[in-house]
């Protein structure tokens, strides 16, 4: 299984833009992956979804309502349908005209910049649509610059038996009883918890540390809480803030 680079206590680590630069642009859209490009984030991470038709796409929730001006639930509609609606205007009149990204638009667009790619598979999702997913990854020559993440064991398991060279991290909202045993029964080379789940347990990020797996926690947007979990030497800080949290590691 692929292993990660592992910090020490304070090392500074790399930043994953939440849904993009999601503090100012429209989450999950192909302006948000841009801007947090350019703010030089290390990865971006994104939600992605399958339509009816079988087309991977970008969103968070299973329904279209919050960040579109459709409604509907993803799983039963059409791609043409969700490439068609507004993604933007429900953030701000100035990103009217965003759309629902395709998956392949994104890896299209990370062809373009250096910074490497978050996925989490929402899921529950059958094995032919992980497959399909992870196919577009390979066909795109990108295996060795994405992180395949989920909450959901299935997602990550059917991952595993299409590519197991592509990293997989375990999402979890609170610990489990032995997150080493349970990272390793899944192959994940992250094991990625809330900030609060992990503030229940700090000295869990050294044993998952210690056993060669790396952690990402989410979603961390304060300097106080950039600062604890640096010092528990976490790989990856997810933020919705990434300019803001590179700044701060500059100023470290
Ligand atoms: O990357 C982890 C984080 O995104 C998980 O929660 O709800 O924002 O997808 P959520
Ligand atoms: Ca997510």
């Amino acid at each position: 299984d692929p292993k990660p680079v592992v910090n020490e206590p304070g090392d500074l680590p790399v930043t994953a833009a939440h849904r993009g630069y999601s503090a100012v642009n429209p989450e999950n859209s192909l302006a948000a992956y841009s801007a947090a490009m350019k703010a030089g984030a290390e990865y971006v991470e994104i939600d992605v979804h399958t339509t009816a038709d079988g087309v991977p796409v970008v969103l968070h929730d299973q329904t279209v309502d919050r960040t579109t001006d459709g409604t509907g639930d993803v799983a039963l509609l059409s791609s043409s349908y969700v490439g068609s609606i507004d993604a933007g205007s429900w953030f701000s009149p100035a990103f009217a005209g965003e759309r629902v990204p395709t998956f392949a638009q994104v890896l299209d667009l990370m062809g373009t910049g250096s910074s490497d790619l978050l996925l989490e598979i929402k899921g529950p999702e059958t094995r032919e649509e992980v497959r399909r997913t992870v196919d577009m990854i390979l066909e795109a020559g990108l295996e060795d610059r994405v992180v395949l993440q989920s909450f959901d064991e299935k997602a990550l398991e059917y991952a595993y038996e299409r590519a197991p060279q592509i990293p997989l991290g375990l999402l979890r909202g609170t610990l489990d009883a032995d997150p080493v045993a349970t990272a390793e029964r899944l192959h994940a080379t992250y094991y990625n918890p809330s900030g609060s789940a992990l503030a229940t347990r700090p000295s869990v990020a050294r044993d998952l540390n210690a056993a060669g797996v790396g952690v990402f926690v989410w979603t961390v947007d304060s300097a106080a809480d950039w600062t604890r979990f640096t010092d528990l030497g976490v790989e990856g800080m997810i933020t919705n803030r990434p300019g803001a949290f590179i700044g701060w590691k500059a100023a470290q």
